[in-house]
């Protein structure tokens, strides 16, 4: 499963870039704007740190004027995935940015009707979001696993992109059900390694360490 990181801010995507934790990043308006940063000057700086797809979201929400958007977002680099909303306007300039080659990230996905749409309109990527639905006490990684099924069951090649991960288990339960894709916030990720027994040991094996004088270097 690749880990993509959900923020615009350059030193943490530099932080676990440098560990090869990277394989791409999702940005949103609301991400842009907690950056404080210009939209195209900020990702340009992402797309130059990362060679993974890069999503830069759409503000607009006619199609035309999202077409014309897209593709000056696209333009930053060639690792752009000009990411779109799932409404017919997000669809219809989902098709065309495909069409022209450009990668597509459908975003603000809610259920399985929507995915077998985004894969009809040609998406490199669906984000489902699990937070989201969750936080509404429904299953946001049912919602993974139902549109698993159905892309394998007709071979789309859509990558499932589960968006709006909350926790560190999030990211295990994704990767069993198969999405290809997880993205979240860096805390999140560095929360993967934590557990109670690794601190717990590591404390005894410290205090034996200094007992025995244990020297290395
Ligand atoms: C990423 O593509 C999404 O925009 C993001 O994961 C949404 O997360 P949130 O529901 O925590 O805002």
């Amino acid at each position: 499963m690749k880990f993509f990181v959900d923020t615009a801010e350059i030193d943490q995507i530099k932080e676990l870039n440098d560990l090869g934790m990277v394989d791409g990043v999702t940005t949103n308006p609301s991400l842009i704007a907690k950056s404080g940063r210009d939209i195209l000057e900020v990702t340009k700086e992402i797309c130059s740190i990362v060679s993974g797809p890069v999503s830069a979201e759409v503000v607009a929400l006619e199609a035309d004027d999202m077409l014309a958007e897209g593709r000056k977002l696209a333009k930053i680099a060639d690792n752009i995935a000009v990411k779109v909303p799932l409404t017919w306007a997000g669809l219809k300039t989902c098709k065309t940015l495909t069409d022209d080659g450009i990668m597509v990230n459908v975003t603000l996905c809610f259920s399985a009707n929507q995915a077998l749409l985004a894969a009809k309109a040609g998406a490199t990527f669906i984000s489902p979001f699990i937070g989201r639905l969750d936080d509404l006490n429904m299953d946001g990684l049912e919602l993974i696993e139902d549109i698993r099924t159905i892309y394998d069951n007709y071979g789309f090649e859509t990558n499932i992109l589960a968006a709006s991960i909350r926790t560190a288990n999030h990211m295990s339960d994704c990767a069993k059900i198969g999405a290809d894709v997880c993205t979240a916030p860096p805390n999140v990720i560095k929360a993967m390694a934590n557990h109670v027994l690794t601190d717990k040991g590591l404390a005894a094996f410290m205090a034996d360490a200094e007992k025995a004088g244990i020297k290395i270097v």
